[in-house]
């Protein structure tokens, strides 16, 4: 099924809510449909293009001009089996929390600490989306698309999207270039459960014992405890990234900052707790008109009604300056920014 519109509303489909609209919007629910219409409509190649899932990692601060492509692909299929594991093929339009409920339900590992994070399947590959000590890079075998530059189907193996904290080859060379039509995921039927962040264990512990449906009741009470629900408010999660500093300097800032949360990274470095750093410099809870800072998490910035994208962008560069001025960190933006001059 295919869907055209022309100056298509998005409030409903970016989690901010903000009002914004695109000039060209299409939505598929097969792979062969894109083909179709980029074959029928001539006018693309000179349009800015962006891919769209639920629009939960995403700030509108200006209409788009361009075309909004949604592979809205439905389905979940397991393609291979063995004694120990199970490979999916996942459809990019499948809600990403339904694949985490399916996946416990059969008592299959690897996601189930990423329980409740919005968007869809497609997104998750593009995001690595990580939580509570796993990210689903380590569950991703091989990811599907078609490549608009060369107008061909093409897969990609793990081992060559380039994953890193919160980055991949989709959020740079393929952005907005390689459309992901399904995800291959490998699970465990015997899996170990990863539980060292925070109070995870001793939560999960609580519930009667360690297993996967406890796992995910555990993540999903302390996400709701803690995250604003898009549904009610607006916000796309983390508005930036933890930053990860040499740790030379993260070791300074230790000396100056005994309580800064700190956390070992990849290549010898170190990550720092952006929401720690932004709330030291006084913004938790911070409202401005509709653009605000979350009360429970100063990572995540909120659009209490009517806020513009222009509005919480500011805000966002405002806090950005007040973490550099008073620790001489750079914050980077986890959020898509679309349309920003
Ligand atoms: P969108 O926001 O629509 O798109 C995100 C990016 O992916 C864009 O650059 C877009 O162009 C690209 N894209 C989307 N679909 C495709 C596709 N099929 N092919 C190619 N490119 C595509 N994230 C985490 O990692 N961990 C968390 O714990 C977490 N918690 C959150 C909590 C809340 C309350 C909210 C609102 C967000 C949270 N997020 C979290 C962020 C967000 O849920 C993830 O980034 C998610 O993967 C975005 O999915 P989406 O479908 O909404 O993507
Ligand atoms: N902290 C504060 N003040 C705050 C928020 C956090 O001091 O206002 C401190 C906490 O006390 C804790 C540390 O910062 O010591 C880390 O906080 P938390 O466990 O809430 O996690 P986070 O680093 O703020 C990251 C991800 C989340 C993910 C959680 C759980 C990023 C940018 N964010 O948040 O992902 O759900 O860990 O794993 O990595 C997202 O990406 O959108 C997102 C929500």
């Amino acid at each position: 099924m295919i869907r055209t519109y022309t100056n298509f509303s998005l409030k409903k489909h970016n989690t901010f809510g903000i009002e914004a609209s695109s000039k060209y919007y299409f939505e598929f629910t097969e792979t062969e449909d894109l083909a179709v219409f980029l074959a029928t409509n001539k006018q693309w190649p000179n349009l800015p293009i962006l891919i769209l899932g639920e629009g939960s990692n995403l700030l509108f601060v200006n209409d788009f001009q361009g075309l909004i492509i949604n592979p809205n692909i439905p389905g979940i299929s397991i393609v291979h089996e063995d004694r120990n594991n199970v490979w999916l093929e996942v459809g990019a339009g499948v809600v990403w929390d339904d694949l985490v409920e399916f996946s416990v339900f059969n008592k299959w590992g690897g996601i189930e600490n990423l329980s409740l994070i919005p968007g869809k399947v497609g997104a998750a590959a593009v995001q690595n989306i990580g939580a509570y000590g796993m990210e689903i890079q380590h569950q991703i075998e091989s990811v599907n698309g078609f490549d608009l530059e060369t107008q061909t189907e093409y897969t990609y193996d793990a081992v060559n999207c380039q994953y890193a904290y919160r980055d991949s080859i989709f959020k740079n060379q393929l952005k907005n270039r390689f459309v992901i039509t399904s995800v291959v995921f490998k699970l465990d039927k015997f899996p170990e459960f990863i539980l060292n962040y925070g109070d995870l264990k001793t939560e999960v512990e609580k519930l009667g014992g360690v297993n996967l449906r406890n796992i995910r009741q555990t993540v999903i009470q302390i996400r709701e405890s803690k995250l604003p629900d898009p549904k009610v408010t607006g916000n796309a999660g983390s508005f930036f990234k933890n930053p990860i500093v040499e740790t030379s300097l993260a070791e300074q800032l230790r000396n100056n900052f005994p309580t800064l949360p700190q956390y070992p990274a990849t290549d010898g470095k170190t990550k720092l707790a952006a929401g720690w750093l932004i709330e030291q410099c006084g913004w938790k809870g911070f409202r401005r008109g509709d653009a605000g800072v979350h009360e429970k998490q100063a990572l995540v910035l909120v659009n209490y009604g009517t806020a513009t994208g222009r509005e919480i962008y500011d805000l966002s560069e405002e806090i950005k300056r007040s973490v550099q001025e008073k620790f001489g960190v750079e914050l980077e933006r986890e959020v898509n920014v679309i349309g920003e001059d």
